[in-house]
């Protein structure tokens, strides 16, 4: 009776604190700084910025068609906002610092909530000085179920990054606005890595079939990738499904902020070497994650994987008949350009790599009052970026997909981010569904810092 009693009221007395502490609550997500092991266990840890304490960030993994909603709660001594990199995201949501949001100050926060219409691999990243910010570990996977996912045994995310690193003291080599990196290919590590760590490992058995998701965040690397010991189709690019699973053969290209969803199954025996090879600046093909295979699955071997479901609203609408906008990409180092629009006025190269701005897109270095074009909500959109430089760039466009059209007008899949090669020129095509500011920028984080942005404007 007694013991009854005193649990009875134990009980009760629980009930009134536990309730109030988790209602009304946005899930936080806490930009600050930690000591993360990125180098071997040789070396000194790195101080970090985080979110949640971890480089990458948490992984967020949200259903097709839900709300998704964070609390940016700003812990770092610097301003900072977060783009969710993908989202065919409510304009107010896409945490562009200076166009879309004010920054948030050290101390404060701010409430992200908005829907989640596609399913596939995005990523969330810092959008204030974001060549720092991103580079110092502010970054995360966002995942965006199928609400009929593909028959798989197990879905793995590869968050793929670089970083550099002074290996005496641990610390993030400085510089990061260095005019020499600037004006050159950006800023490229000496440290390779994935999920935060040089030695990302995962296990498998023989004819387990995988889904990878390679995320590339580094600020500046193009990663050529290969598999070995795994049979692979590529089922999703920038998170937009493939029409058909293409079977990979060869180097796969995966740019700054590009996405591909990956279906393997592993054909190596148990002990064989497999995993995910990248090629390394010495023209060799190292581990980039390894895959320990450890016994055997059950299955047989299986067919082709059948193609994901589309996502909706994806039409280009008909470019034959829209109106090309012309967008070349200019400057850097061995090309420069002459003069180009910078703060209002038209302004010398001299003077603007005096204020450390090496790149111009379509004439204007970094946002101008005006943007670059003026779309009406539903309009098909043609632009055409030449690239007059001797590097290349990772085009991309915020807030709505876009596909490649080439000269006989075959459209390319939907991609957020396109890779434009020197001397190449490149035809996007989209329909301007989403009303809002949204940034086209190069996703080399120091060339976007440094003159590689501009903006469109959909009413
Ligand atoms: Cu992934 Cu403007 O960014
Ligand atoms: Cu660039």
């Amino acid at each position: 009776m007694r013991m009854t009693r005193r649990g009875f009221c134990a009980g009760l007395a629980l009930l009134p604190l536990a309730r109030p502490a988790v209602a009304q609550t946005m899930p936080l997500l806490t930009a600050q700084e930690a000591m993360v092991q990125l180098a071997p266990d040789t070396y000194p840890a790195t101080p970090v910025w985080s979110y949640d304490g971890a480089v990458p960030g948490p992984v967020i993994r949200a259903a097709q068609g839900d709300r998704l909603e964070r609390r940016l709660v700003n812990d770092l001594n610097v301003p900072t906002s977060i783009h969710w990199h993908g989202i065919r995201i409510d304009n107010a949501m896409d945490g562009v610092a200076g166009l879309t949001q004010d920054p948030v100050p050290p101390g404060h926060s701010f409430d992200y909530a908005f829907d989640l219409p596609d399913a596939g691999t995005y990523w969330y990243h810092a959008h204030t000085n974001s060549m720092e910010q991103v580079a110092r570990g502010l970054s995360g996977a966002l995942i965006v179920e199928e609400t009929t996912p593909p028959d798989v045994d197990r879905d793995e995310v590869l968050m793929i990054d670089d970083w550099l690193i002074d290996p005496d003291t641990g610390r993030f080599a400085d510089g990061f606005a260095a005019p020499m990196t600037l004006s050159h290919g950006g800023r490229i590590g000496n440290l390779v890595g994935v999920n935060g760590r040089y030695d990302y490992s995962l296990s498998a058995r023989q004819n387990e079939r995988l889904r990878l998701r390679l995320i590339n965040s580094a600020n500046a690397r193009i990663f050529g990738l290969r598999l070995e010991g795994l049979r692979g189709w590529a089922v999703a690019l920038d998170g937009m499904p493939l029409a058909e699973p293409g079977p990979v053969t060869d180097t796969l290209v995966l740019a700054p902020a590009q996405r591909i969803d990956l279906i393997v199954d592993v054909t190596a025996e148990e002990g064989a070497a497999a995993g995910l090879l990248f090629a390394a600046a010495d023209d060799t093909w190292r581990a980039l994650a390894e895959i320990t295979v450890a016994g055997r699955s059950a299955t047989a071997s299986r067919d082709m994987p059948a193609p994901l479901p589309p996502n909706p609203r994806m039409e280009v609408g008909s470019p034959e008949t829209a109106r090309l906008r012309d967008m070349p990409l200019q400057g850097g180092a061995m090309r420069g350009l002459e003069r180009a629009r910078f703060r209002g006025r038209v302004t010398a190269w001299q003077e603007l790599v005096r204020n450390g701005r090496f790149w111009a897109l379509a004439g204007q270095v970094g946002l101008g009052e005006t943007p670059f074009a003026t779309l009406s909500r539903g309009e098909t959109a043609r632009i055409r970026m030449t690239n007059d430089t001797i590097f290349p760039h990772a085009m991309h466009l915020h807030g709505m997909h876009f596909r490649t059209r080439n000269e006989d007008g075959a459209l390319g899949p939907l991609r957020d981010t396109v890779l434009v090669m020197p001397n190449e020129t490149t035809e996007i095509a989209f329909v301007a569904h989403n009303p809002g500011k949204w940034l086209l920028h190069c996703h080399m984080l120091g060339h976007a810092a440094s003159g590689m942005t501009n903006w469109i404007m959909v009413s």
